[in-house]
């Protein structure tokens, strides 16, 4: 059995992760702020890493979720974005390789322009904003190693540890107080639940065979507009207070029309054996 690292278990994905693994009656340990590792500097995470993990005869799995997720403050930020997501990811990669253990990388959808979906894992990224721009960076720095998995998220909903975070808490807050929201409905994503994404990173991870990229689309693509009108009917929330808007007025990132996630391997299928004289069956 690995020994299981984990970034980012304070975050919204990072909760609903920790909780797959309790369920599952798997140890795990936290590498975040709150233990001395802090992704904004790349240098000190690497010799801290090391230090800590250098000579432990277990093999490391980590579980590399943290990130500056936020696509508006990477915009804003592009150095710090790229120190947190795409240089500690890089030092992460190369502590990970060094020692002999496995990674696995959450990245998203956001890496593709949206102008030719659906995307599945041969689609070469084009990222047209900051945050899918470092997450398309970080991503190189895990696939230098064949033995890890990069996982492309597409836009995750579902309840927050908080009540805030993931694309449903915050509307449901702002439509509980009776104030009106204008959701794109230009912008096309296949979204998630949150858990359903976590348990599917888990189950994953757990599969040494499993690396590579592999996409995790929801069931059906969505813009922001109907995904917030169908969470808010579920919840019997005033679905008139939704306006629709374009993303094409809005003034900061540039987003992408449609990001869809398509997949050439089911995520949880057993991958198949190669015929002979054929390479891996997985992507
Ligand atoms: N949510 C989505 O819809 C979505 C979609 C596609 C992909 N993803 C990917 O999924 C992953 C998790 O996203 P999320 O929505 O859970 O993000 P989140 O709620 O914003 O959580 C981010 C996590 O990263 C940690 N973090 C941020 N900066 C850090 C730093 N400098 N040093 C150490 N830790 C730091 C945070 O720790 P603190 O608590 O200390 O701030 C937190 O645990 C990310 O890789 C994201 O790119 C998310």
């Amino acid at each position: 059995m690995p020994q299981i690292l984990v970034t980012g278990g304070t975050g919204y994905l990072g909760h609903e992760v920790l909780k797959a693994l309790e369920k599952r009656g798997l140890a795990y340990e936290l590498l975040g702020r709150a233990q001395g590792f802090d992704l904004f500097w790349p240098f000190q995470i690497e010799e801290r890493f090391l230090r800590k993990y250098g000579s432990e005869d277990q093999d490391l799995l980590l579980l590399h979720l943290a990130a500056m997720s936020k696509v508006s403050e990477c915009q804003e930020k592009p150095e710090d974005a790229s120190r947190v997501n795409v240089e500690s990811t890089g030092a992460l990669a190369q502590c990970i390789r060094s020692l002999g253990g496995r990674m696995v990388f959450t990245s998203t959808d956001l890496v593709f322009d949206g102008e030719h979906p659906p995307y599945d894992e041969k689609a070469l990224p084009k990222p047209l904003m900051v945050y899918g721009e470092t997450k398309a960076a970080g991503e190189d720095f895990v696939l230098e190693d064949a033995n890890n998995l990069v996982l492309r998220l597409p836009l995750l909903y579902g309840p927050s540890f908080d009540g805030r975070h993931g694309a449903s808490d915050p509307l449901l807050h702002s439509l509980r107080k009776g104030e009106r929201v204008r959701l794109f409905s230009d912008e096309i994503r296949t979204p998630l639940e949150v858990s359903t994404a976590a348990e599917t990173l888990v189950d994953l991870a757990m599969k040494p065979e499993r690396k590579g990229i592999q996409h995790l689309p929801g069931p059906k693509a969505l813009s922001r507009f109907q995904l917030g009108w169908m969470l808010a009917e579920r919840a019997g929330c005033d679905v008139s207070l939704i306006q629709e808007a374009s993303r094409l007025d809005w003034p900061g990132a540039p987003r992408p029309k449609d990001c869809s996630l398509a997949t050439l391997v089911s995520p949880l299928d057993e991958p198949k054996e190669p015929e002979k004289g054929q390479g891996t069956a997985l992507p």
